[in-house]
């Protein structure tokens, strides 16, 4: 039994087993096919020290879809709010014999203080600015899901670079399976250091222009600014004109190309409505059921039970 913290240092292989696991998932998660039992008389606690929808819900789904039990821990009705700390939190609840504990915190490098503190396995439902590991398997899983493979594509990401744990883990992902990753925004938001975290065959290009970045792209993944961590300051009253996505933008892209968000989206600042919901383009939704799937793969990994492929 390990940690999943982040997709920074992993090697390929394992990612591209979590991903095979991903796709195999897909029926059991949107309810096509029965759950399993691998979490059979397994608890999993869920400790979620920053707001979160789809990440939260997720998690619990997928426990649920493999037969496990999920509870909730969350800083307004926990001794969080007394001033307990994260690490302490999770002590206690590992003693209440959790099989594995979800984190989602404020803190860059939550995470592992929290995996260092404790026993059982830590899974990284996003920490601060780090890392996001699970949204990256479900960001490639749906990228996969559209082109077969991602080696070779070129896939843009626009917007908050600097406050997001999600771009961090998705590029690190995308460079190591072989795809180039266009990350773009104002310099505010985007620094040329970024170019340096390719830890794989794909090569990592900062850009600030967005409309030469959508040129020869074949995804673009849309990203929130992060008003809860200050980058308000760092836009400009023309972001919407400079960064945003709108109808005219996606009309000039190839006739393949797909649009993701993580959400939760700004609609009107980062995405236009007609893009996000723009049935031809838009793999928004398609990647919240890839989440139930990449959270079922990550859980029984963590826990022991995922079967070798092939078998
Ligand atoms: C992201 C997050 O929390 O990092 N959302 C998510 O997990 N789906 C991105 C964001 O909050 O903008």
């Amino acid at each position: 039994m390990g940690d999943f913290l982040t997709i920074s240092g992993m090697k390929r292989a394992d990612l591209v087993r979590l991903l095979q696991a991903t796709r195999r998932n897909l029926p059991v998660a949107d309810g096509t096919e029965p759950s399993r039992t691998s979490l059979q008389g397994r608890v999993i606690a869920n400790l979620f020290f920053e707001d979160s929808t789809r990440t939260r819900c997720s998690f619990e789904t997928a426990v649920h879809r493999l037969g496990g039990q999920v509870f909730n821990l969350t800083p307004s009705g926990s001794s969080m709010s007394k001033g307990e700390s994260l690490v302490d939190t999770a002590r206690n609840i590992e003693c209440m014999g959790v099989t594995a504990i979800v984190v989602r915190c404020s803190v860059s490098g939550g995470a592992r203080m929290v995996a260092d503190g404790v026993k059982c396995p830590v899974i990284n439902a996003g920490d601060g600015r780090h890392e996001h590991p699970t949204q990256a398997l479900l960001d490639v899983s749906t990228l996969m899901e559209e082109f077969g493979s991602v080696e070779g594509r070129t896939v843009s990401i626009i917007g908050d670079i600097t406050n997001s744990r999600v771009a961090r883990s998705v590029t690190h992902a995308l460079s190591l399976l072989g795809a180039s990753v266009r990350l773009v925004g104002p310099p505010t938001l985007v620094s040329k250091a970024f170019e340096q975290i390719a830890e794989g065959p794909g090569a990592v290009r900062v850009m600030t222009n967005l409309d030469e970045a959508l040129d020869g792209s074949d995804a673009v993944m849309m990203l929130r600014v992060q008003f809860e961590r200050a980058a308000g300051g760092a836009i400009a009253s023309d972001y919407r004109n400079m960064f945003g996505l709108t109808p005219e933008r996606i009309a000039r892209l190839a006739p393949h190309a797909v649009v993701l968000h993580p959400g939760p989206m700004n609609r009107g600042i980062e995405i236009d409505d007609r893009v996000a919901d723009d049935p031809m383009r838009s793999r928004i939704l398609r990647q919240v059921t890839h989440g139930v799937a990449a959270r079922m793969a990550v859980l029984e990994e963590v826990v022991g039970t995922l079967e070798p492929v092939g078998r």
